[in-house]
């Protein structure tokens, strides 16, 4: 275990992952990686370090300035909400509340009902489906655009960009993967402007519930939010809305299919639904890894680490400690308790935890009540990639 390395993976790493984690849970949960980051693989670890946030801080200038240096990909890791700390975060966060109330996304399921509908529709009549490109991405996409106020024609737009500057966050990048991103926020900047100039233009094009609208009221308020911080919180939603999830429904449908006795169940009892879209997360965490800064020094499990250390939690690795799920590698639709790391935990928690949760319910429930027979043609094809644990493809039949 003392050659892993975070920085230099091994090639079967991606495919291996649980495996890798198993063994360094085991043998090294607090691992050093050869730029002095460690690697942390213990539920109960990553539980401590979420819940002390002044301790672990989520500002991450210290670590992009390297990476980044002064271009747009630095302005807007450095801005979103998610890698910034108190006081900033939480003034930041207590403008999103108001779009993820209950009766704003209870709102919104009839939409990704029908959205869902739609797609199955396509299914039965071409008798299979690319599920990634046909199902999974569509819909995750389809609804935060709707949320934020996009206009349809733009969502395949918003996916590439969002690829782009998500990708950049993975542990080494190239240059031309670094200009591409760099670009990517310059356009997602200029977008957004139009759309916002569109809205001041013409109040009427406003629309209540809807995020962009809501945000631009708050910056008109006084001192809430600058244009920056406003381009950069809709960026980081629109990205971060549609990813994940179409990870999530991508894994949920190739685990399901991989286990027809968990379908058998759901078909048996569509309550399970609930249970399911949570043991899906635990089970293939679409984000891999959460990033913390210690502020002063301490000790994670006796192992020393001076301030300023970066932790990676290994949010795939915990959702697999035996010691808080037993048979981790059991994949049961009717697991309780199940509180897994997948969304985070504590002040940073996934603030489209309860639309995500929506989201996959509806899909694995209306996906197996129709087409009980579903056959996986492949297995799924993964991604190479790190941070987000991603299905490229996956093709289904009937
Ligand atoms: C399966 C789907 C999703 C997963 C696995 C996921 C995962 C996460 C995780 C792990 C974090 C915490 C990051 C940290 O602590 O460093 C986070 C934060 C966040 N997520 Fe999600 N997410 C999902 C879907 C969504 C959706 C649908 C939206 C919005 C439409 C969203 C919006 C956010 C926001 C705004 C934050 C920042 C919260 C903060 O820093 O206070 N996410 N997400």
């Amino acid at each position: 275990m003392a050659a892993f390395d975070l920085l230099n993976l091994p090639t079967d790493y991606v495919p291996n992952a649980y495996a890798y984690f198993a063994n360094l849970r085991a043998h090294s949960p607090v691992h050093r990686n050869s730029d002095g980051s460690y690697l942390l693989t213990r539920y109960a670890d990553m539980v401590d370090v979420y819940r002390d946030p002044r301790l672990w801080s989520s500002d991450k200038r210290a670590d992009f300035k390297p990476k980044f240096g002064d271009s747009p990909l630095y302005e807007h890791h450095t801005t979103s909400l998610v890698f910034r700390d108190a006081p900033d975060h939480t003034r930041i966060r207590k403008l999103f509340q108001h779009a993820f109330t209950p009766k704003a996304l209870a709102a919104l399921e009839p939409r990704i009902a029908a959205l869902i509908k739609g797609y199955l529709d396509q299914l039965e009549d071409a008798g299979g489906m690319e599920i990634v490109s046909e199902f999974s991405f569509k819909l995750p996409v389809e609804v935060v655009c709707d949320m934020l106020g996009v206009p349809g024609e733009d969502r395949e737009l918003i996916r590439d960009w969002a690829l782009l500057i998500l990708g950049a966050l993975e542990p080494k990048i190239s240059k031309a993967q670094f200009d591409a991103g760099c670009t990517a926020v310059d356009d997602f900047k200029t977008y957004l402007r139009d759309q916002i100039a569109l809205r001041r233009r013409n109040p009427a094009a406003r629309r209540q519930g809807e995020i962009l609208s809501d945000l631009m009221d708050a910056e008109a308020d006084g001192e809430k939010l600058t244009e920056l911080e406003l381009l950069h919180q809709c960026i980081f939603m629109l990205n971060a809305g549609h990813e994940t999830s179409t990870n999530m429904i991508s894994h949920g449908i190739h685990e399901f299919l991989r286990n027809p006795s968990e379908i058998a169940k759901l078909q048996a009892d569509a309550s399970l639904a609930d249970s399911a879209a949570e043991e899906v997360l635990r089970y293939q965490a679409p984000i891999q890894i959460n990033n913390r800064r210690s502020t002063a020094d301490t000790k994670i499990a006796g192992v020393p680490l001076p301030a300023g250390t970066v932790v990676h939690l290994m949010l795939g690795a915990g959702n697999r400690d035996p010691a808080q799920f037993p048979e981790p590698d059991v994949f049961d639709i009717e697991r309780r308790p199940n509180r897994h790391l997948s969304f985070g935990l504590g002040v940073h928690i996934c603030a489209g935890n309860t639309l995500a949760r929506i989201e996959a319910r509806i899909a694995f429930q209306e996906l197996f009540r129709r087409f009980p027979t579903l056959r996986l043609e492949a297995p799924a094809k993964l991604a190479g990639r790190i941070r987000f644990r991603e299905v490229e493809e996956l093709r289904v039949s009937l």
